[in-house]
């Protein structure tokens, strides 16, 4: 058998072959399907590009009218799940909540046939459906409130942001909402979407391949990062306070939350379009002093680490926008699950058409032929 290096991470070690998307790092260049997201965020909705992502091409306009009205069909969650979700302890991450009723769902679709596309295109309908729903369940329901039912005259943004705040949103702040689903729904071979593949790699359900990339996305280095880059902010307090705050973390050889990323080495795509987000709801609901201490960061940090290609990644403007929608902080993760779930569906209906379970190998640096020692003597 072939001895390959030990690579921590495996860092540049190909884990599947894929024509999703593509990134080029150095360039700072991504792809869905060989679309530019530049593209598509200025004329392409979430679920056209889902669909794209899916099934591998843009949808004709009689084969995007029907997802669309699939998925409106599907966003309602069925009332044990509600209850189920009810007994969540309200002090719970939102994260765990989703992932548990991602699972749950599971539970009540125990159907299994994964080679056929009847059975793909409902499980597809029904993930990318509902997880807006049970995320705007849960934020609801923690308040001590009930969940809002779906709404079938808005579309999916504008629904999910109803559901969310209890009220039809701004058209802009939807529509702009709307374009982060696309900026956050696939990235290639990340940590979730590779949890992702390897779950699908043991032929279980889609449910379960969702549950897990849902739990790998919440970690900190991955999506989870968002959340950290407001508090950051909030504890930064002040433009003046930026240049020692970044001065005092490097010289701990602490991270900068929102910055450095495995494979761009230059400013994230994504975090381009972000900031012209940003300063869109900026230019119409007001301005918002964290902004500021965010361009002063991403002043001093190019200065500081440019020359490592550290760089503001998704994640260090997305909060800005959030926030400024009045999206509670916790939220942001599940969030960028709701767009995720429809790369991570793409990739789960890649690695079965081409299936091989996952089973990498070790280096193993323990030791061998120790004795056992009796209870008594240790
Ligand atoms: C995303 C991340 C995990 C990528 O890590 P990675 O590819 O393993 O990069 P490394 O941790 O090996 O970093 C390479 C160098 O850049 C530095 N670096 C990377 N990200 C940094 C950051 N956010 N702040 C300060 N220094 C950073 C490292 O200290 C290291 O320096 P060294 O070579 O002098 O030791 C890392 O940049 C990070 O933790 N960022 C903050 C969390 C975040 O925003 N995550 C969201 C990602 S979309």
């Amino acid at each position: 058998m072939m001895v390959c290096e030990y690579k921590p991470g495996l860092e540049g070690i190909p884990a599947a072959q894929s024509s999703i998307s593509y990134v080029d790092g150095q360039k700072g260049i991504l792809e869905y399907r060989g679309i530019r997201i530049e593209e598509l965020a200025a004329k392409s909705t979430f679920l056209e590009t889902a669909y794209l992502l899916i099934w591998g091409e843009l949808p004709s306009k009689e084969e995007l009218k029907a997802f669309e009205e699939e998925v409106r069909l599907h966003r309602r969650i069925k009332y044990r799940i509600r209850d189920m979700m009810k007994s969540f302890p309200e002090s719970g991450h939102p994260m765990d909540a989703l992932q548990a009723s991602a699972a749950a769902l599971g539970l009540f679709y125990s159907l299994r046939d994964l080679h056929n596309p009847a059975y793909i295109r409902d499980s597809v309908v029904r993930l990318i459906a509902t997880i807006p729903t049970m995320v705007a369940a849960f934020q609801l329901m923690r308040k001590g409130n009930d969940p809002v039912k779906p709404r079938d005259d808005l579309d999916y943004s504008a629904n999910f942001l109803y559901m969310l705040n209890e009220k039809e949103p701004d058209a802009l702040a939807a529509k702009i909402f709307d374009i982060c689903l696309i900026l956050h729904v696939e990235h290639t071979m990340n940590a979730s979407t590779f949890s992702a593949r390897v779950t699908a790699s043991t032929l279980t359900d889609p449910y379960a391949v969702v549950a897990s990339a849902v739990g790998t996305l919440g970690g900190p280095l991955h999506g989870g990062a968002n959340e950290e880059v407001i508090q950051m902010l909030e504890e930064i307090g002040s433009v003046e306070n930026v240049r020692p705050y970044v001065e005092e973390r490097l010289q701990n050889k602490q991270k900068l939350m929102g910055f450095g990323h495995r494979v761009y080495k230059v400013k994230d795509p994504r975090a381009i379009i972000l900031q012209e987000l940003a300063e869109q709801l900026f230019d119409k609901f007001g301005g918002d002093k964290y902004y500021d201490i965010a361009q002063e960061m991403e002043r001093v940090v190019e200065e500081k680490l440019g020359h490592k290609g550290i760089y503001p990644n998704v994640d260090f403007y997305s909060g800005l926008v959030y926030r400024k929608m009045g999206i509670p902080t916790d939220l942001f993760t599940p969030i960028f699950a709701i767009a995720r779930v429809a790369g991570w569906l793409a990739h789960w209906k890649e690695q079965l058409a081409e299936n091989r379970i996952f089973r990498p190998t070790q280096v193993y640096n323990g030791k061998h032929e120790v004795p056992y020692t009796p209870l008594e003597q240790r």
